[in-house]
């Protein structure tokens, strides 16, 4: 295995950095992926040393968006978990149906492919008419990306079997059309979704919800940290409003724990006081 090429006391310093110069705090990260990511940076931008890595992030506001980019772990697909999906369909979207209006965070949305298979579940439980998708992310490039619904063709078949699993009924093709290798989400799709940067560590609740999703973003954070997005999700959810992670986490244990109530067999949660 190669060698670590920026040590323990390398990354305290960009992580100071990074909050110092440009606000954005990345000290409760869980360093583990953190340091991996960044001697990755560190090894592709072939920087002869450390201090020149440093300062050139220190000066360069136009590196700061690599450096956040590639730090972030964007990973993500469509209809991913489908049992997760499944449960949203049969659970989730019939109690929401009861709601005059309905307003969904996706918080760490990546590149959209949660929005994108969020809003065909909408359109097929009949609730899209009346739905709002929120998606935000701290990196502004994914949200681009997001904002043109543009995904490669070569993961629809994927998709379209995660798709069926999560109770999907339709030919999967109907909602894009393949265009050499790319596939084009149906642009009604988009009517619903506001794209906007936001910054769970730093930036404030901007609405009244009654689902948010935040899968697969926790698990970069330190429990701290994670104690405080939890109570950033408690201020902007509804009574009764949901609350979705991600498979390997949970709101078991966190300060907020005893407000909610675990709504079946997926990581979905409903705030009951
Ligand atoms: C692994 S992706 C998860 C995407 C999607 N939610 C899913 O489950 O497929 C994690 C996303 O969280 C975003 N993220 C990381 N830190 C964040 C923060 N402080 N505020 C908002 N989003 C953040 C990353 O930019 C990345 O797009």
């Amino acid at each position: 295995m190669q060698e670590s090429l920026i040590t323990d006391e390398n990354v305290e310093l960009l992580l100071a950095d990074l909050l110092e110069v440009y606000g954005y705090d990345f000290t409760d990260y869980s360093r583990a992926s953190l340091k991996r990511r960044i001697n990755r940076l560190y090894s592709l931008d072939k920087f002869p040393s450390f201090a020149e890595f440093r300062y050139h992030l220190r000066s360069d506001a136009t590196y700061l968006k690599r450096f956040v980019e590639q730090i972030t772990v964007n990973v993500t697909e469509m209809f991913r978990d489908p049992g997760f999906y499944k449960a949203l369909r049969e659970e989730v979207l019939p109690n929401l149906g009861t709601y005059p209006f309905i307003r969904i965070w996706l918080a760490g949305c990546s590149t959209g492919e949660e929005a994108y298979s969020m809003a065909i579940l909408l359109q097929e439980a009949n609730l899209f008419h009346k739905s709002l998708l929120y998606a935000t992310d701290i990196n502004p490039s994914v949200l681009e990306k997001a904002g043109k619904g543009i995904f490669p063709l070569s993961q629809m078949k994927q998709y379209s079997e995660n798709y069926i699993l999560s109770g999907g009924k339709k030919d999967f093709s109907s909602y894009y059309s393949a265009n050499y290798d790319l596939a084009k989400f149906d642009e009604v799709l988009k009517t619903k979704m506001i794209f906007s940067t936001h910054n769970l560590v730093s930036d404030h609740s901007f609405n009244e919800f009654q689902l948010i999703l935040c899968r697969n973003v926790l698990i970069y954070f330190d429990k701290d940290l994670q104690a405080k997005v939890f109570k950033l999700f408690d201020e902007s959810l509804d009574n009764l409003g949901f609350l979705a992670l991600g498979s390997k986490e949970t709101l078991q244990f966190s300060p907020i724990a005893s407000k909610f109530k675990k709504s079946g067999s997926e990581k979905i949660w409903r705030k009951i006081s």
